[in-house]
């Protein structure tokens, strides 16, 4: 147990403070580790991310460990239960958003499916382990399907039936309108192996911090889905494709660089607060990324990415995150940019979920301290008098 640091006294005039609470460590967690590779509960994540099975993964973050072939079946068949069959109140006030605002962000539908699900569920408190984590399930399956029956009511359509299959092959069924090859389907699952799970980032930061207080498993994951949606963080994935389409073309490479440095704008996709020496998510799908480009427009692409890579180790000796390579993936499958980072909460809801469990499991309120940079001492008046 780490002693608590003393109280900062503003008298004391300290600036003593990690700003964003950079190398600060707030806890423990038997989940996931980032010293040297990333482990998601002791596993390496490069061959589980070769596996790509989401399902897998999401058993081995919520359980503790990987599912036998009968685990991995029933696993699944409870999160597509949970997919297949959404509360037609959800649908409905979905539907009534999405006549009024139909550009929302899909995120912003996303964390009000959560929302509502809480409510519809009458979801106060963390109930024991089990209920926890069978809620964690059923939030596994839902959050896709509300994800996909936005899309749907947002373009005026009927909302279809979920597909069968794993969560990757229905969800990249339900988002292109057709069924993937069994490559897709693997590389899209890839991604959201490793995207499932990250330690303390913001948005899990910000759902143990919300159950912390000892309210309910929607009540974080809303917070969660409202964090990830930032561009600092998940948002990020969004802005790479849009900044590539924006370059366009190798020429255009140097001069928007220039630019954006001179503005002192970060490029996304780049940078990360963890991994200094270059993200090794971002390393394992570059490759994979690269193979899938086996045509004109995709190579183009992925020469230009590169050429924007080299800029900015030579630069800004900076290397590209999880979301650079992600962003290319989800372009090369038919995807619109506006449901990458959405795709982000679907994978990481296995991380989030197993948080939530951890954080109920051996809680503590998460309360820091602050300094206090404001004005002085100063006297009340009356109103009259100010
Ligand atoms: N583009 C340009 N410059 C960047 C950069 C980027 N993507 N990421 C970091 N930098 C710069 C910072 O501005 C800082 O410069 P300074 O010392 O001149 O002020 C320096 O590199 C060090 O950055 P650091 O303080 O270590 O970053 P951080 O830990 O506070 O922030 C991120 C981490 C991820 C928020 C940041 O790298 C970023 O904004 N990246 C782009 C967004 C993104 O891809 N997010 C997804 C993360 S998985």
């Amino acid at each position: 147990m780490t002693a608590p640091s003393p109280r900062p006294s503003p008298s004391q005039g300290t600036d003593d403070f990690a700003r964003g609470l950079a190398g600060v460590v707030a806890g423990k967690t038997a989940i996931c580790s980032l010293d040297g590779d990333l482990r998601y509960r002791g596993y390496s994540i490069a061959p589980l991310a070769e596996a790509g099975d989401f399902e897998d993964v999401a058993h081995l973050l919520l359980h503790g460990h990987l599912p036998t072939a009968s685990e991995h079946a029933a696993f699944s068949r409870r999160v597509h239960e949970a997919a297949a069959s959404i509360d037609p109140t959800v649908i409905e006030t979905l539907r009534v958003l999405a006549a009024r605002t139909p550009n929302a962000s899909p995120m912003d539908a996303l964390r009000t499916g959560v929302s509502l699900l809480g409510q519809i569920e009458l979801d106060q408190q963390p109930g024991p382990h089990a209920a926890l984590v069978s809620q964690a399930e059923r939030l596994l399956g839902q959050v896709p399907a509300i994800l996909a029956a936005w899309l749907d009511l947002s373009a005026g359509r009927p909302v279809a039936p979920w597909p069968e299959g794993s969560i990757a092959a229905a969800l990249l069924e339900r988002l292109t309108g057709r069924k993937p090859s069994a490559a897709e389907a693997s590389i899209f699952g890839t991604t959201l192996v490793l995207y499932a799970e990250h330690e303390f980032n913001a948005s899990t930061f910000a759902a143990r911090t919300v159950v912390s207080t000892g309210s309910d498993m929607h009540s974080g994951i809303v917070a969660a889905i409202g964090a990830l949606k930032g561009p600092l963080h998940g948002g990020a994935n969004e802005q790479v494709l849009e900044a590539l389409a924006e370059i366009g073309s190798l020429d255009r490479v140097i001069p928007w660089l220039e630019e954006r440095f001179a503005a002192k704008k970060v490029v996304m996709g780049f940078g990360h607060r963890v991994y200094k020496d270059g993200d090794v998510r971002a390393k394992i799908l570059g490759g994979m990324c690269r193979r899938l480009a086996d045509d004109g427009e995709g190579l183009a692409l992925e020469r230009l990415a590169d050429a924007v890579e080299q800029m900015m180790l030579d630069r800004k000796n900076l290397r590209p995150n999880l979301d650079w390579p992600a962003a290319r993936v989800y372009h090369a499958l038919g995807l619109p940019v506006r449901v990458f980072t959405p795709i982000f909460v679907v994978a990481r809801m296995s991380g989030w979920t197993a948080h939530v469990i951890e954080q109920v499991g051996d809680n503590r309120i998460i309360r820091p301290l602050s300094i206090y940079s404001g004005v002085a001492p100063r006297d009340w008046q009356p109103r009259d008098a100010r």
